[in-house]
């Protein structure tokens, strides 16, 4: 489906586009953006912020799938079709996968506005992928997600941008945001990042041996933790703060990749 989409076969890394990154695509891959209506398969999202295109082309010499938009549990789209696009990717032969997201900062030394490694996640949602038979062919029954979050791919990001803060994202249903009580349970639990998207992306991607990278944008901070409430223009708008130094973090990842 890729491949007949884009009419190449040589692609090595995918990267998702969070809530207000789609603008992102275009500045990284020139290329014109095929609507995921034109590719077979590939469910698009109602969801303001979420484009729904590919852009499909060379960062450097590396030939790279930039997904902008993405379809959400809370949708009521089901996980076959959240994890479609890795899964897509993977199948026209992406070895990395790079997922963003927009999250609320719960750690409250994190930056709004600025972009955090994931470096482990809770996942919440109460779903995930590999609910119902396994293909033992495809994948193990029981996977191990001791290295969710690629430990060589972290460091790199971190050469290439020292100030990276890095912290464990909680994968929430949605698609309200928290009450403050749950946001003082998550941080009681370990999570740095809430958010409604990624998790089980990257369980996917590891479940079919793929190497990860989950970078968040800090868009806001999480319930009750600051007086104003939480809008998705602020998670938006975040995200368009963040651009330039996310570009150059992904760019130069790309690159070397
Ligand atoms: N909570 C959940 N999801 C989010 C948030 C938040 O505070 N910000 C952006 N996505």
């Amino acid at each position: 489906m890729i491949e007949k989409a884009t009419g190449r076969s040589d692609w090595r890394v995918a990267v998702v586009l969070g809530s207000g990154l789609s603008d992102l695509a275009a500045s990284l891959v020139a290329a014109d953006p095929i609507p995921f209506s034109h590719i077979e398969g590939m469910p698009s999202s109602g969801v303001p912020g979420h484009a729904g295109a590919l852009f499909a082309g060379d960062v450097g010499d590396t030939p790279t799938l930039i997904f902008a938009g993405r379809v959400h549990l809370y949708e009521g789209r089901d996980m076959t079709e959240v994890t479609y696009p890795v899964r897509a990717a993977i199948g026209a032969g992406c070895e990395v996968v790079v997922l963003t997201n927009a999250a609320g900062g719960i750690d409250p030394s994190l930056e709004v506005g600025a972009p955090c490694l994931i470096s482990d996640h809770l996942n919440l949602t109460g779903r995930t992928p590999l609910f119902g038979p396994n293909d033992d062919s495809a994948g193990p029954r029981f996977l191990d997600l001791s290295d969710v979050y690629d430990k060589e791919l972290r460091t790199l990001a971190k050469d290439l941008d020292r100030g990276l803060d890095e912290g464990v994202y909680a994968g929430l249903l949605g698609p309200t945001y928290e009450t403050p009580a749950e946001v003082r349970m998550l941080r009681a639990l370990g999570a740095d990042l809430v958010g409604m998207s990624t998790v089980n992306e990257a369980i996917a991607a590891r479940y079919l041996k793929t190497r990860v990278l989950g970078i968040s944008v800090v868009s806001n901070l999480a319930a009750g933790l600051s007086p104003t409430p939480l809008s998705h223009e602020e998670v938006s708008a975040a995200g368009q703060k963040a651009a330039a130094r996310l570009e150059s973090l992904l760019r130069g990842i790309l690159v070397k990749l």
